[in-house]
């Protein structure tokens, strides 16, 4: 299955959104080369500059436990003057782009000064992080790619452009496709997790739910993948630190989501903020000018991540402001994004100093001004305020919601079919995340509705029905980060302490009312502040006293169900030995709890995945499903000698209501030459007693060549439903995309002449196989 012919047959369209294959208004590219080039020929260097800054432009509303919140947000580099520099720089004509404003009512009125201001009257361009939802709010990334669902991911990022789009933003900065293999790293939740396969399909849905059939399209947003590249292998997990990775790394694993997103057309790339093998990637000529634009061939226009330019200096590598404006400028940079001090309003002098030459600066702003032109600035640059209204408020947006956070959930563990509930007399809901609407959303998310979120707690209230008694305790206060995280300045993010919480008598209460009950469900997991940007641990043990909490309610006798409320791999391992059933919810956003009540009542039935091989502790971190072997294989599940070194759950896990058997795994030819593909078809049943999802997979593993490869490579899926007793044959093609490797010795792509074991199965431990051989005598 390759990445572009899956997703190809999905149109990504929810009622009110167009589908892929609907006309785009717009001029050819040589009318929009002639109209671009028509204004730089007018433009001054300050002007020019101006196109190529992108100013943050704080619009959150104060919260209401604090109206003074945002108003002087402290970031990182931030100078002082705020936006009323901002509008003073709009006034002047030098602003290409605003971030982070999502009211029309504002975005209109900052257009108004823009094109007053500006003497070609030039629009900005309105970005912002949509990253899974804008009003309706969809379940993380993670638990996106955790659906296995492509046609599912590319509806929701559909849904997210539509709001965008209606409320005045013509940028999103996603998909993050960013591979992550620390889970120590708070932005994990931000990917698709560990695998390059499964990354690069998740990533291609979302810009072509994002994006459409191009820039332009109606109702839809440029896709700004990012962080351009290796950011997610940070050292030790810490957010933006540097990162060390092999060539075989980079080609094999980090690069590939971001090839895939440059084929499918994204209109924009981010970079990142660290040092990729010492050079920063702001300033990283091999990275931007070589890979991305040389051998990929990218022509849409990249922006740097927030304050990077302006931190080429903070990372000892540029002399100044002006020097790091020219240096990233001149390796393809086009736009910085700043929050103050900015490098590029020095771009006039560093072209007088000879550091830059005027036609880089003309070759960047063209790809802006193009960007412009087809999201049809240039020539409508206002929002309509009242359709704004009509689409955030769209049933069917909600709906998609519920059905994304449906398919996202992963069944960990079920034992003695514990799930679904057949008829409890009574719940006891323990667990102050259940009851937690902001949590409920997760983290990345600035415009939702409070009001409409449904809990874990409501969505079981509201599915049980009257003849169900539902009782509630939270048994403990919320954790704390020990270290604020920046977003807390945004208002509703800091969980707080009930008032009067009585540790003792609220322990006591949630244990009795578990006793009571037919069914406990614990709700816990990390508090949404707890994961996302500048939101790494140094541990993965459920934060607080949730453990304890959950030790004393299992204690009850009373069967429990866990539902885990994260982003990141946590240390279950005391659950997975004495909790029956285990439910992976992760945030899942606006209708998340109906979702989750959906599921755990059996209307439908899991089926999701992880994306990510799950450790036992810490301490194994980086944990993947596709390593090597080498000196003693036979042990390699025993490298320490207190913890195996085995995942909890591995990389493709994930149970139904169904139960599923592989068998007759076949090729359609057993040996190949070089460039050519064999196909591999296998039957699924289902031989449960119930109606399941089930997502196969294909693996394949290299005996010998001119490298060593991994023991399993992910190189397709398909998820599926099927009745009880059902069976279907699927097919999976292996061509030259899926069989060939990054060679570090001959630093290209190589197909060996060896033999190739094929797995089928439910997951990465998959033993089904067969073979066939590549370039060898038959
Ligand atoms: C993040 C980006 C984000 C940007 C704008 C940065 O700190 O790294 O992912 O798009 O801020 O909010």
């Amino acid at each position: 299955m390759s990445v572009r012919s899956t997703i190809a047959t999905s149109n990504g369209s929810a009622p009110g959104i167009p589908a892929a294959g609907a006309p785009r208004p717009g001029r050819s590219d040589a009318e929009i080369a002639e109209r671009v080039d028509a204004l730089i020929a007018q433009m001054t260097m300050a002007e020019k500059a101006g196109q190529l800054t992108q100013y943050f432009y704080f619009d959150l509303p104060p919260s209401e436990e604090n109206p003074e919140e945002n108003k002087d947000l402290d970031l990182p580099g931030a100078a002082p003057g705020g936006e009323a520099d901002v509008e003073a720089a709009l006034a002047r004509g030098e602003v290409g782009s605003l971030l982070f404003v999502t009211d029309p009512a504002k975005i209109n009125r900052l257009q108004r000064l823009a094109v007053a201001g500006n003497r070609h009257g030039i629009p900005v361009m309105f970005g912002f992080d949509v990253i899974h939802g804008l009003r309706t709010i969809f379940p993380v990334p993670i638990a996106m790619a955790a659906s296995w669902d492509l046609a599912a991911i590319e509806q929701g990022q559909a849904v997210a452009a539509r709001e965008a789009r209606a409320a005045g933003i013509h940028w999103a900065f996603a998909p993050m496709v960013d591979i992550a293999r620390d889970p120590r790293w708070g932005r994990i939740v931000e990917g698709a997790g560990e695998d390059p396969y499964l990354a690069s399909a998740v990533a291609v849905a979302q810009v072509v739910g994002f994006q459409g059939d191009g820039l332009g399209s109606p109702g839809r947003v440029i896709a700004g993948p990012k962080h351009f590249a290796g950011y997610g292998a940070a050292l030790g997990g810490r957010d933006y630190d540097e990162v060390n990775l092999s060539d075989s790394e980079l080609w094999n694993v980090y690069l590939p989501p971001f090839e895939a997103v440059v084929k499918a057309g994204a209109g924009n790339i981010m970079t990142a903020y660290m040092d990729l093998n010492g050079i920063p990637a702001a300033g990283n000529h091999w990275l931007v000018a070589e890979v991305l634009r040389g051998t990929w061939g990218f022509d849409g226009f990249v922006v740097s991540d927030a304050q990077a330019v302006h931190d080429l200096r903070t990372h000892d590598f540029a002399a100044d402001l002006t020097d790091a404006g020219a240096r990233a400028v001149r390796v393809g940079v086009d736009m910085e994004m700043t929050f103050g001090d900015p490098a590029y309003v020095h771009l006039p002098e560093a072209v007088a100093a000879g550091l830059v030459d005027e036609k880089i600066l003309d070759t960047a702003v063209r790809r802006v001004l193009a960007a412009k032109a087809r999201m049809g600035l240039l020539d409508d640059p206002y929002v309509d305020e009242e359709n704004a209204r009509i689409v955030l408020a769209d049933p069917a947006h909600r709906a998609a919601a519920r059905t994304a956070a449906q398919r996202s959930a992963v069944l960990l563990r079920n034992e003695s079919g514990v799930l679904p509930l057949t008829g409890p007399g009574s719940i006891a809901v323990i667990g102050p995340l259940a009851d937690s609407r902001r949590d409920t959303l997760g983290p990345w998310v600035f415009d939702f509705d409070l009001d409409e979120t449904v809990t874990v707690l409501q969505g079981i209230r509201d599915r049980a029905g009257a003849a169900v008694e539902v009782s509630y305790a939270p048994g403990i206060r919320p954790a704390h980060r020990r270290f604020p995280s920046m977003f807390d300045q945004f208002g509703g993010t800091v969980p707080v302490d009930p008032p009067g919480f009585d540790d003792a008598a609220e322990l006591g209460r949630a244990v009795s009312l578990a006793e009571a009950s037919d069914i406990a469900v614990v709700v816990l997991g990390e508090w949404q502040n707890m994961i996302g940007e500048a939101a790494s641990r140094s541990s993965l043990e459920l934060p607080g006293g949730q453990l304890a909490l959950l030790q004393a309610v299992v204690a009850t006798g009373t069967p429990v169900v866990l539902l885990v409320m994260n982003g990141r791999p946590l240390d279950l391992r005391w659950a997975a030995e004495n909790v029956p059933a285990i439910l992976d919810i992760w945030y899942p956003g606006t209708q998340g709890g109906a979702a989750v009540a959906d599921l755990l009542f059996g209307d439908v039935a899991p089926g999701g995945k992880l994306p990510f091989s799950w450790p036992r502790t810490v301490g194994q971190v980086p944990m993947i499903y596709s390593h090597t072997v080498s000196h003693d294989p036979g042990h390699q599940d025993r490298r320490y000698w207190d913890e195996a070194s085995t995942p909890l759950f591995p990389f493709g896990h994930g149970l139904s209501y169904g139960q599923f058997e592989y068998r007759d795994l076949t090729l359609d030819r057993n040996h190949i030459q070089p460039g050519q593909t064999v196909t591999a078809s296998v039957t699924v049943t289902n031989t449960g007693e119930r109606a399941g999802d089930e997502v196969a997979q294909l693996y394949i593993r290299q005996r010998h060549g001119t490298a060593s490869r991994p023991v399993r490579e992910l190189k397709g899926f398909q998820r599926l439903t099927l009745a009880a007793g059902e069976s279907r044959t699927l097919t999976f093609p292996l061509g030259p995309a899926e069989l060939r490797y990054w060679n570090a010795a001959v630093r290209d792509w190589v197909i060996d002449t060896t033999t190739i074991d094929v797995y089928a199965g439910s997951d990465s431990t998959a033993d089904l196989t067969t073979s066939f051989t590549i370039g060898l005598p038959v």
